[in-house]
């Protein structure tokens, strides 16, 4: 077998191993794809300062995330339908995530439930939400985090109406699922996947089914589901969450300098500057570069994250020399996950966190949290 020394040799072993449907559903964008390949490209046009001759002993990645401890600065974004890239994908991830020593973050839209992942790992996790016009269902939602332990609530705001993604469409992915000779076969052709899918209970939204009356088969769920998303959310819903919820906020979705400003006035404790990896605006400028001028909108008075198109270590140190506090990663792990389960995340964390180590060390750093503009040469450099 190729040796797997960066997340791309991931990525090739997940493609053989993934369902097609499963597989393109990660690896995709919304319309042209075009955002979700600038979040990618757009990394490389940033050139880091190489610096020689000074101490690079006795580094450190650790740092904090909304005044949790964490061992780099990274976060296990959510994304939905994990446990079909692998069976109880979500319950691996979260596992490895602790293990690395890492925040896991839980989406709305998985398969595995709050309360499977809480039993699972005995460990504090993050849970996020999406607004649905079912106002019930989402404080149940709320409170069954909260019962869960969760340790932060990860508020998504950019998927009130849904991008389309063509290829989800072809392979009939869409609500409702269409279950053609076609994807049936792709299914057929990964015997590993089939098996340990027959051999796990979860392979349904467990967040949704049996908490919602009248949603109990995949019919049900699916068309239920596809008329949730709220075209009404407003900034008035976001102080009624907060409140409800209590705890650590972040809010994710913003790539709007005035849009983070109004993010700051909510008093939630952190913003992800994100374009949800190039899978609803297609056309929206990438990621990175909003970021600087985010960071320059709200100064100090929120904490900024950061995610979308993260491959490396490389990637990640941009980000943080640009100014973000922390980051995510959703297909980084997603790979890893399809490629090998659990280990296949610890092998993506571990890939990152190496390069990132490596990185910063030869521009001449030996704290993550010191790494700044001074770090990267113009037209990005201080
Ligand atoms: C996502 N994302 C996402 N975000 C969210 O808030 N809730 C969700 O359920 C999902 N679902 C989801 C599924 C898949 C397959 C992907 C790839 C992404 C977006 C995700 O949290 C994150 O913003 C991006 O994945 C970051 O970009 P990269 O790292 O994948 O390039």
């Amino acid at each position: 077998m190729k040796q797997i020394l960066e997340i791309k040799d991931l990525q090739a072993l997940a493609k053989a191993r993934v369902p097609r449907m499963f597989y393109d559903y990660a690896d995709s964008g919304s319309f042209t794809e075009g955002t979700y390949r600038a979040n990618v490209d757009d990394f490389k046009q940033i050139k880091f300062r190489q610096r020689v001759a000074v101490d690079m002993t006795n580094r450190s990645l650790a740092t904090e995330m909304v005044g949790q401890p964490v061992s780099m600065p990274m976060a296990l974004a959510p994304t939905g339908l994990t446990g079909m890239q692998h069976p109880d994908g979500e319950i691996l991830a979260a596992r490895a995530a602790k293990k690395a020593g890492i925040p896991f973050t839980l989406s709305t839209m998985s398969i595995c439930s709050i309360e499977d992942i809480a039993e699972a790992t005995n460990h504090p996790f993050w849970f996020q939400l999406y607004v649905m016009k079912d106002r019930e269902f989402i404080g149940n939602l709320i409170d069954r985090a909260k019962a869960a332990n969760c340790s932060a609530l990860v508020l998504t705001l950019d998927l009130q109406v849904l991008g389309q993604r063509h290829k989800d469409i072809r392979n009939g992915l869409s609500a409702p699922p269409k279950f053609t000779a076609g994807s049936i076969m792709q299914m057929a052709m990964r015997p590993r996947w089939c098996l340990g899918m027959l051999g796990t209970k979860r392979r349904t939204f467990r967040n949704i089914v049996g908490h919602v009356k009248g949603v109990g088969d995949l019919s049900s769920l699916s068309s239920w589901t596809a008329d949730q998303f709220d075209p009404k959310l407003s900034w008035n819903d976001v102080a009624w969450i907060k409140e409800r919820w209590g705890g650590k906020l972040i809010i994710k979705g913003i790539l709007d300098a005035e849009d983070a400003r109004s993010a700051v006035s909510t008093g939630a404790d952190a913003i992800i500057v994100s374009n949800h990896g190039g899978r609803q605006l297609d056309g929206a400028s990438s990621s990175i570069a909003m970021l600087p001028q985010i960071v320059d909108a709200v100064g100090n008075r929120i904490e900024v994250h950061f995610d979308g198109g993260i491959r490396s270590g490389q990637d990640v140190l941009k980000a943080l020399c640009l100014g973000a506090k922390s980051t995510y990663i959703g297909r980084a792990f997603l790979y890893g996950l399809g490629a090998m389960g659990e280990e296949g995340v610890t092998r993506a964390i571990e890939i990152i966190r190496k390069e990132l180590d490596t990185t910063m060390a030869l521009c001449g750093e030996r704290l993550i949290t010191h790494v700044g503009r001074h770090n990267l040469l113009p037209p990005f450099g201080a």
